[in-house]
């Protein structure tokens, strides 16, 4: 290995003003993690008011707790503000009838209104239910559906894509354009504020396996607990920094660590409206003087494929930088320590998982092409097919000890499929698979299921297949992920067609329109190619999709050979 390829990995203390990270893996506790909020003192616990109104009640009123950046405009709100706002939200949804567990639905773009429209809901003890903002109508109303949504917070452009009719349990739809017209009166104190148990649920996110529709895993307030911690020790949060997680609230990290954690730790969160462009990131860095950055490969990936563009742009405020969702591979490590002099510290966490639980502590030994170690407090287990710990260095089913905070509390309205995680005493099971080195070191191997991770995106290969197969030309399909290098893997679909209909790209670009435009554009498939024949086990008759996934990787195999 080379000088300069050494020196990312190995501990680097000049970047972080840390204490002892040593000693918070000897002494750790999750206990201690409940000091960290104003409940320990109170007895109460509202999620909401810890995330903001505690700071203001803690005098911290004027820090800026977001800002806002998007092509066209700016706006920053102090934390008093956020308090005031998520206040006049909840004052809403109480006129509206929300009550404590009912299902509140936030169907919004990335703007400050979607983060305070989570917050209100939590605010009067619903269940938030974030919706990412690319879903189209049938991703919308099976969510809704699945777990009799109430109420749901919008705007007019994004209702247009709401079938209320389909949707029975759906009492009330409100528009941001209506809330903001209202006048705000500040109130004083914790009017609004419903507290909860720490059992009580907080948050839903619906998320893709590999059979069936997405599942609502359900979180509970306790999860707080291990954001702020995770907070703290892994993001690094100090009260001068200015933090931006690139993800919508509508995806897990976008929730936890991009509004909970950082705001519970009371940082200055940065959210960023538009698309994804390089040069729109760099000057977001550059003029919001973002300190903590927290992305995915993906988007690495295609920084990194813009070459030198970075030298255009003042990127010194960043001291820190974290990924999650899908393989960080070592090129783009070494990437970032060439050209931005940070290293990139690998997260591995799940939606079920509420939280971080493996990670790369800033300052410690990375090593690239590892996920990181276990965070203190967490244990991890390789497993075999009986549920036996294997060896150091072999691979097998990666799985955690419970419980710890974040852990989620059921899927909604599932009890089997929540069982289905906890099938070996005491273990909860990712469905990845992994191995541990000697220091404890997890390397990713890969799923051990068919579901598929597209720029970090869970996608379900049942929720696509269903969609094709209701296009009139499509007899079966089988999804499966293709390793792309981008993307880490792309949806590709495998499809027979019905007599009659006959090959030709207008018709496979309409089968993907199709697709794109009723269930999300992430997860609408990029290729599509038709076969005779799709291959199926014989007793069941269920398409094998191992097996396509297999002839992709044998073919991408075959190119490398002839390039
Ligand atoms: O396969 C693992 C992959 O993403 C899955 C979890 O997806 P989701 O619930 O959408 O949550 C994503 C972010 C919390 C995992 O089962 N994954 C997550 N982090 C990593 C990863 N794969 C490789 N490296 C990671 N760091």
């Amino acid at each position: 290995m080379t000088k300069q390829a050494t020196s990312h990995i190995e501990k680097v203390e000049g970047n972080y003003n840390l204490s002892n990270y040593e000693t918070i893996r000897e002494n750790f506790d999750w206990e201690d993690a409940k000091e960290l909020l104003s409940a320990a003192k109170t007895g109460k616990v509202n999620a909401a008011y810890e995330t903001i109104d505690r700071h203001v009640d803690e005098g911290y009123g004027d820090k800026i707790a977001i800002h806002y950046i998007n092509e066209t405009e700016k706006r920053s709100y102090t934390f008093r503000e956020v308090k005031d706002k998520t206040d006049h939200y909840a004052k809403i949804l109480k006129e509206n009838g929300v009550k404590k567990g009912d299902r509140v639905f936030i169907f919004l773009s990335k703007t400050p209104e979607c983060y305070i429209a989570i917050l209100a809901a939590i605010k009067v003890g619903a269940i938030a239910g974030p919706l990412f903002e690319a879903f189209m109508e049938d991703a919308v109303r099976d969510r809704i559906n699945d777990c009799d949504g109430t109420l749901l917070i919008t705007d007019q452009e994004l209702a247009k894509r709401v079938p209320q009719q389909d949707i029975p349990s759906l009492q009330t739809i409100l528009y941001v354009e209506d809330i903001e017209k209202e006048a705000l009166q500040p109130v004083d104190g914790d009017q609004f504020v419903e507290w909860v148990d720490w059992e009580d649920g907080l948050i839903i996110h619906y998320t893709s396996g590999s059979t069936g529709k997405p599942k609502g895993v359900l979180h509970a307030h306790r999860a707080v607990q291990h954001h702020i911690v995770t907070g703290k020790w892994v993001l690094d949060i100090k009260d001068e920094d200015v933090y931006w997680c690139t993800s919508h609230p509508g995806w897990v990290t976008g929730s936890v660590y991009g509004l909970f954690a950082p705001l519970l730790n009371r940082a200055t969160v940065v959210i960023q409206g538009g698309r994804f462009s390089a040069e729109n990131w760099y000057s977001l860095i550059e003029e919001l003087g973002v300190t903590i950055w927290y992305s995915a490969p993906t988007a690495f990936r295609m920084l990194l494929s813009q070459g030198d563009l970075y030298k255009k742009y003042d990127l010194s405020s960043v001291r820190h930088v974290l990924s999650v969702g899908e393989p960080l591979n070592p090129e783009v490590i070494q990437w970032a320590w060439n050209s931005l002099k940070v290293r990139i510290h690998d997260t591995w966490w799940m939606t079920e998982t509420g939280g971080h639980l493996i990670v790369n502590l800033p300052a410690e030994k990375i090593k690239p092409g590892s996920m990181g170690r276990p965070f203190p407090g967490v244990q991890v287990g390789i497993l075999d097919d009986e549920g036996q710990e294997l060896p150091r260095g072999e691979v097998g089913q990666l799985a955690v000890r419970t419980p710890w905070p974040g852990l989620m509390k059921e899927i909604w309205g599932n009890q089997d499929k929540f069982k289905s995680y906890f099938q070996y005493e005491g273990w909860y099971i990712s469905g990845d698979l992994a191995l541990q080195d000697e220091e404890g070191y997890v390397f990713f191997q890969g799923r051990n299921d068919d579901m598929i991770n597209s720029a970090g995106e869970r996608i379900g290969p049942f929720e696509v297949e269903s969609k094709l197969i209701e296009h009139p030309a499509v007899e079966e399909a089988g999804v499966i992920g293709k390793p792309d290098e981008l993307r880490g893997e792309l949806v590709k679909a495998f499809i027979t067609l019905r007599q009659g209909f006959s090959q030709s790209k207008e018709l496979l670009e309409e089968i993907r329109v199709f697709v794109r435009k009723n269930l999300s554009a992430h997860a609408a498939p990029r290729e599509i190619e038709v076969v005779d024949e799709l291959p199926k086990t014989k007793i069941s008759g269920k398409i094998l999709r191992r097996q396509l996934k297999a002839l992709e990787i044998e073919r991408a195999n075959a190119n490398k050979v002839n390039i």
